[in-house]
């Protein structure tokens, strides 16, 4: 039994993208290991939310998790900032962060862009947090999908270097996982990159989006103007789509669009008109789970309650051999 930590930003509702990248496994993951699957509150505070939005959507992420079949019975479920030990050891581990190594994380690069106005230390230091969150209870496995990758890269420098310092075995190297398959990237549908929340508005599928306004953002999906003679190569918007169905729909579907494809004859209203339909199948029991749970206010709270007890155990255990071990 390994030990496995995985967390999500609480930036508002879950997509697709969060799901198949991330939460899916976590399901898969319980059964077989010592999980902590945690809200990642402080890391959503680098963009600024007001408090009453940021506690609406921490409340918003763990209805979603327990949803999509987390269980605090198995898997220990919790919010960033109810561990204490968590800021304290980013701090420690900031000492042996450096400006240099940090400012070139395509992460960082990207926000800089995005949001020049913002660049706070947080988002720089963004990280060591994560870093912090997967030492302090000395996981191994961390299932991600692939835009993390770089972030487990850094921790396993910080890891290295930590043990180096201070002639220890302290933390063991975190891994992303995927089941021994490739780190998942699941396309948005404006077209290019990744579907993420702030890729922009059309580009996300919400978890507990309204059908209507699901199928409307599809319809609406970038697409191409259509293979000109058969066999032509896929444009990206077009293998974005194929890529999503791939998630959702029947094995046969895919393979009778590709097919279309290949030999001129599909159009993409019927593709989009399909993928609709088993998004909105594959999402309506979970948003019916999601609409139970989140009529279960003292459930939700005694998951948070009894989740930062249970987390605070190894954290705490941690922190106090990384206390000693620095000289405190
Ligand atoms: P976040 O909140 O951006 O995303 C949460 C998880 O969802 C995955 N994901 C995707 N996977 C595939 N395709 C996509 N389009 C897609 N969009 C998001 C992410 O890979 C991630 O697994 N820094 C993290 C949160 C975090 C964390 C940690 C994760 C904080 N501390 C410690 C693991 C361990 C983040 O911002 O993820």
């Amino acid at each position: 039994m390994e030990i496995v930590v995985s967390g999500i930003r609480s930036t508002g509702q879950l997509h697709l993208g969060n799901y198949f990248g991330a939460v899916k496994n976590f399901v898969r993951m319980q059964q077989e290991h010592q999980c902590y699957f945690f809200i990642a509150n402080y890391h959503a505070l680098t963009t600024h939310p007001n408090p009453q939005d940021l506690r609406a959507s921490v409340r918003q992420v763990l209805v979603e998790y327990l949803a999509c079949g987390i269980n605090p019975e198995q898997a220990m479920v919790y919010l960033q900032s109810d561990i204490r030990e968590i800021p304290e050891l980013y701090m420690l581990l900031n000492m042996h962060a450096y400006l240099g190594e940090l400012e070139k994380v395509a992460s960082f690069k990207d926000k800089v862009r995005k949001q020049p106005n913002n660049v706070n230390a947080g988002l720089l230091t963004y990280p060591v947090l994560m870093t912090a969150d997967v030492l302090i209870h000395k996981a191994t496995k961390v299932p991600v999908g692939k835009d993390q990758e770089q972030h487990l890269e850094m921790a396993r420098n910080f890891v290295n270097r930590f043990n180096h310092f201070y002639g220890v075995d302290v933390f063991p190297e975190p891994y992303p996982f995927n089941f021994g398959e490739a780190l998942v990237k699941v396309p948005g549908l404006d077209g290019s990159g990744k579907m993420g929340k702030s890729e922009g508005g059309g580009n996300a599928i919400y978890l507990s989006e309204d059908p209507a306004s699901i199928h409307k953002k599809i319809m609406r999906a970038v697409t191409d103007t259509g293979p000109t003679e058969p066999n032509s190569p896929v444009s990206e918007p077009i293998a974005n789509l194929f890529s999503l169905l791939k998630l959702v729909s029947p094995p046969d579907t895919l393979v009778h669009y590709e097919a279309a494809y290949a030999d001129c004859s599909i159009r993409y209203g019927d593709l989009k008109k399909q993928l609709s339909a088993d998004v909105l199948s594959f999402l309506a029991p979970l948003q019916e789970r999601i609409k139970e749970i989140d009529s279960n206010e003292a459930y939700i709270q005694k998951v948070m309650r009894e989740g930062a007890e249970k987390a605070s155990i190894s954290a705490a255990a941690t922190l106090k051999e990384v206390r000693q071990i620095m000289g405190f």
